[in-house]
């Protein structure tokens, strides 16, 4: 058999990658364990795709981690989840300042625990010059209040008349490219409030796999399928 790599063309990658990480609570459902179990092992898989975008040499990886909506969740749920981002943040800082990651977050952390706060402002910093990967993770991200906050701030800047550019630069994804290629794990055919401005043009992948099940060949499989689009931004 070919390896998938192999099928892959590197002068037509994704400039950015955003994916919608689905799936972890189906995946221990489906083997009766705790959701955590599931939320655990796609920590395991964050690892593994953000090291190989890295190989790839792909600019921007946007992962949606929490939703404003996931607050909705049960406390046990919601406080583990927060307990494995603070064990991430802790493990993976040595990591992505030797492979040249810039981490960055897109949501609004405020509402957030002040350790978890801390952990992200010191991860952001230390990594903030890094010229590799920006990984960009939505935390208490929803995109309908990323727009409410960019009407704000263009109202806060006197700005009465924006342009699409104005409207980009008061987002949180301000400076990086729109996604090129959106992923959602778990078969789900919806964009759960993730997004919504900056996908106008974006390639929409969506497989049936759990995202802690989702593995290399299946990130190298949405790489060959968005390579066969034929991309015409309302062109001819
Ligand atoms: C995605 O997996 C992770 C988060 C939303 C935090 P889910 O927890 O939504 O898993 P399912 O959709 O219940 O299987
Ligand atoms: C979207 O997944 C949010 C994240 C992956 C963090 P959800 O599981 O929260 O979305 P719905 O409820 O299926 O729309
Ligand atoms: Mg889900």
């Amino acid at each position: 058999m070919v390896s998938l790599d192999k099928l892959i063309d590197l002068k037509k990658l994704p400039k950015h990658v955003a994916i919608i990480m689905d799936g972890n609570g189906r995946w221990a459902k489906k083997q009766m364990l705790p959701r955590i179990i599931g939320h655990n092992n796609g920590v395991k898989t964050v690892k593994k795709i953000v090291e190989l975008t890295r190989k790839l040499n792909i600019q921007v990886l946007t992962l949606y981690a929490f939703s404003t909506e996931n607050w909705q969740r049960p406390e046990d749920e919601v406080s583990a989840i927060m307990a494995l981002l603070k064990t991430y943040l802790k493990s993976e800082l040595a990591t992505m300042i030797k492979n040249g990651i810039s981490f960055r977050v897109i949501g609004d952390i405020s509402k957030m625990s002040k350790e978890i706060q801390e952990e992200l402002k010191k991860v952001i910093d230390k990594t903030k010059y890094m010229k590799g990967l920006v990984l960009n993770v939505a935390l208490n991200y929803g995109s309908r209040q990323e727009i409410l906050r960019a009407c704000k701030n263009l109202i806060d800047k006197g700005i009465k008349n924006p342009t699409e550019q104005d409207f980009s630069d008061s987002l949180y994804t301000k400076g990086l490219p729109d996604p090129d290629l959106l992923i959602r794990t778990s078969g789900e055919k919806r964009l759960s409030n993730f997004l919504l401005w900056q996908i106008a043009y974006t390639e929409i992948y969506v497989t049936k796999t759990l995202w802690p099940d989702f593995t290399e060949e299946d990130f190298y499989k949405a790489i060959i399928d968005y390579q066969k689009r034929d991309r015409r931004f309302g062109g001819l």
